[in-house]
């Protein structure tokens, strides 16, 4: 089969996962009313092409902090790459590596940071955080990733407690015995033998995290410190003062609350209020180039795919990964061209029809 645009890659997956696993990778939470406009919303906006400006050579590179990734689409954190590839998160090390872009990797990986980092030693990476009960949990995996060279720590603020999913409570979906959350192996084994989420002991997530722990994060660690879950202005306008180095606008791909906007939605309140201070990411419901292309119209600096990388490593690892990056690389170039963008500085509202929102 030809694989032409991600939902090839979808269909595949759907078809050679696990119910269960399947299930867990497609979940939303309760109606699942988030998950599914995070997708429908880029479909609402449309755009103003212009034309005769001479496309014949085009770039895609652009920045995030500071350091140039070939195309603004990155990986964003999600956990078990082992259930939909058996070498797990390695191949997106190695697939991202080779596509010259950034991997978030979640802190709920299936292979360590240290393997992860060995996989692809000259990969750009950032490692994504929760703040757990035990503070020095968080605060040893802070010092493994920064010595193993990750550039940045992505903040996830949306889960004081894990979303609602019906699919995963019906199947009772939890890890397979054979893989284990690698990063806390023994950790989480020895402390509690009692009730489990997703593998992971339940209650260890605390819920009581507040702004005054992105000071406490930012005390520990001389990496910057990215959020990950704003939804609002006024919570923009707080990470701004709160010093952080950036925000990825995301509602988590509707798996939290059920109910919010979804992330494109969101996007413009964002950048009007952080003016420029830091940089702006998203994520949730990309799927297409011309998707990245409306998010960057938008104001977003780079935008990152969650559901989309898991397809491309059940289809085939890190060579299915590629090609996911690959086609998505090659459809917002054209969208790029055809509305008349020769860069990524060409981006920008001018092309959106706000007429039509
Ligand atoms: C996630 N997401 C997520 N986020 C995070 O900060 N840490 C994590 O461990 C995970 N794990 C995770 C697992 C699965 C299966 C999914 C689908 C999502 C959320 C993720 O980073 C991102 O916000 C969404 O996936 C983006 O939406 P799309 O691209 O999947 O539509």
């Amino acid at each position: 089969m030809a694989m032409v645009c991600l939902t090839d890659f979808e269909e595949y997956a759907k078809e050679h996962l696990s119910k269960a696993t399947w299930d867990y990778y497609a979940a939303g939470a309760d109606e699942c009313c988030t998950r599914d406009d995070n997708l429908l919303a880029y479909k609402r906006i449309r755009l103003r092409p212009r034309i005769l400006r001479d496309v014949s050579v085009s770039d895609t590179r652009t920045t995030v902090q500071g350091t140039e990734i070939s195309f603004p689409v990155g990986i964003a954190p999600t956990a078990f790459h082992c259930l939909a590839w058996h070498e797990g998160e390695v191949a997106t090390a190695r697939a991202t590596e080779a596509l010259n872009t950034c991997y978030i990797t979640s802190t709920y990986s299936t292979c360590s940071v240290e393997e992860i980092a060995a996989a692809a030693p000259n990969g750009y990476r950032w490692f994504q955080l929760y703040v757990y009960r035990d503070r020095k949990l968080s605060e040893q995996i802070v010092h493994r990733v920064e010595g193993l060279g990750y550039k940045a720590l992505v903040l996830t603020v949306d889960v004081p407690y894990t979303g609602k999913r019906r699919d995963d409570i019906r199947n009772q979906f939890k890890l397979p015995p054979h893989l284990k959350v690698k990063n806390f192996d023994g950790v989480f084994q020895q402390e509690t033998a009692g009730a489990e989420e997703y593998g992971i002991p339940a209650n260890t997530l605390d819920p009581s995290i507040s702004w005054k722990d992105v000071y406490w994060l930012q005390s520990i660690t001389r990496l910057p410190v990215i959020i990950k879950g704003i939804l609002t202005k006024e919570d923009a306008e707080l990470a701004v003062e709160h010093g952080v180095s950036g925000i990825i606008v995301s509602n988590h791909g509707g798996r939290q609350l059920d109910g919010g906007p979804a992330s494109i939605d969101a996007l413009s309140e964002i950048v009007d209020t952080v003016q420029g201070r830091i940089e702006v990411y998203l994520d949730g419901g990309i799927r297409t180039g011309s998707d990245v292309l409306k998010a960057l119209a938008l104001g977003a600096k780079c935008v990152f795919i969650g559901r989309p990388a898991v397809w491309g490593l059940a289809y085939k690892g890190e060579e299915g990964l590629r090609e996911v990056l690959q086609i998505l690389n090659d459809e917002f170039r054209l969208s790029m061209a055809l509305s008349g963008c020769r860069n990524v500085a060409e981006i920008n509202r001018n092309l959106i029809q706000f007429s039509k929102l």
